[in-house]
């Protein structure tokens, strides 16, 4: 069986667009495949962030992602499984300098950081993606779920495995491909013209734990209008909404508000939508917020198994490369 594994960063809230656009993705393939979900908090130390925050997000995070419905089984936190920074180091030793410099998210992060605090940008911004190429080689993963602004580094990751491969003369590591699946387009209410995104602000994305009336809320204030769209068309923001209705699984609301719609009804029929997936999802976060404990231990245990699979891959690796090899 395929292993697939993804890794979402503990920054930001989960929003509708995350969910759309990844989580729902995850919970249909783990009906299928072997399949490992990490919160990646090694990750989220690239960019500036607070210690008690960050150990907060990654819980969090477990946490929400578990209420969305992601096999506790299947789900772990990347710095619970140290060898994947062990790795790391070595796939530093087979990663190009050069490839590393042509990294568009690098780019774009960096220059990011040079605006905002004078001018540091860490190594570990740099060597992100040798580190989610050991996140996925770690486990010999053959596919990845991913958006496409994770192409590059996917190629990267390939890159990689290849190029351990042929040094060593070995077909060690398999050669993971990106798995793009047909995910809806989340735009922001508030700009139909903006991806929903946490980073641009509240206002800009639908929290998937909000409650009911604050998704009715920020549906109804959703802006349809702006203006410019030429007579006959429909607006960005229009399509968004009949996006969302889709995505929310309504295809006969959808089907007959395609047929002739009005605002209105089509704002209340998004929202219905929106509120009937997170009802039993926000239920699921009361129960397990009720017992953070079992979480904890639910986590620490599928860590543990996952881990014993990271080490194995280690130790192989280790031997391969002609590291010392002591057993202790
Ligand atoms: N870089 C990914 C993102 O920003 C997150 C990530 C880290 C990841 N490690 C991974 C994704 C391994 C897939 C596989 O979305």
């Amino acid at each position: 069986m395929s292993t697939i594994l993804s890794g979402i960063q503990p920054t930001g809230n989960l929003h509708f667009g995350r969910y759309f656009g990844a989580v729902q993705n995850w919970l249909r393939l783990q009906e299928e495949y072997d399949c490992l979900y990490c919160v990646v908090d090694y990750h989220a130390m690239t960019m500036p962030f607070q210690p008690q925050k960050l150990r907060q997000n990654s819980w969090d995070l477990v946490i929400n992602l578990l209420s969305a419905g992601i096999k506790p089984e299947n789900l772990f936190i990347q710095s619970l499984v140290p060898e994947h920074t062990e790795l790391n180091w070595i796939l530093n030793c087979f990663s190009s300098y050069g490839q590393l410099t042509r990294m568009t998210q690098f780019k774009d992060k960096s220059a990011q950081s040079a605006e905002k605090q004078e001018g540091f940008i860490s190594v570990g911004l740099y060597t992100y993606p040798v580190l989610q190429a050991a996140d996925i080689l770690i486990y010999h993963a053959t596919k990845v779920p991913v958006g496409k602004d994770q192409e590059q580094h996917l190629e990267l990751t390939r890159n990689i495995a290849q190029r351990f491969n042929n040094e060593l003369g070995k077909e060690y590591f398999a050669l993971p491909e990106a798995l793009y699946t047909e995910v809806p387009k989340v735009m922001s209410t508030a700009d139909p013209n903006r991806k929903m995104s946490a980073s641009l602000g509240e206002k800009h994305n639908i929290d998937l734990f909000a409650d009911p009336q604050r998704i009715q809320k920020q549906i109804r204030s959703a802006v349809t209008d702006t203006g410019e769209t030429p007579a006959g068309q429909m607006s960005a923001g229009v399509e968004n909404l009949f996006s969302l209705l889709k995505a929310a699984g309504q295809m006969e609301a959808h089907a007959s508000l395609m047929a002739d719609y009005e605002a209105g009804a089509l704002k209340q029929a998004v929202a219905d939508g929106l509120v009937a997936i997170s009802d039993p999802i926000r239920e699921r976060k009361a129960e397990l917020l009720a017992d953070k404990k079992a979480v904890k231990n639910q986590i620490k245990a599928s860590s543990a198994e996952i881990r014993k699979r990271a080490q194995q891959t280690v130790k192989e690796v280790k031997d391969l490369v002609g590291l010392a090899n002591v057993r202790f």
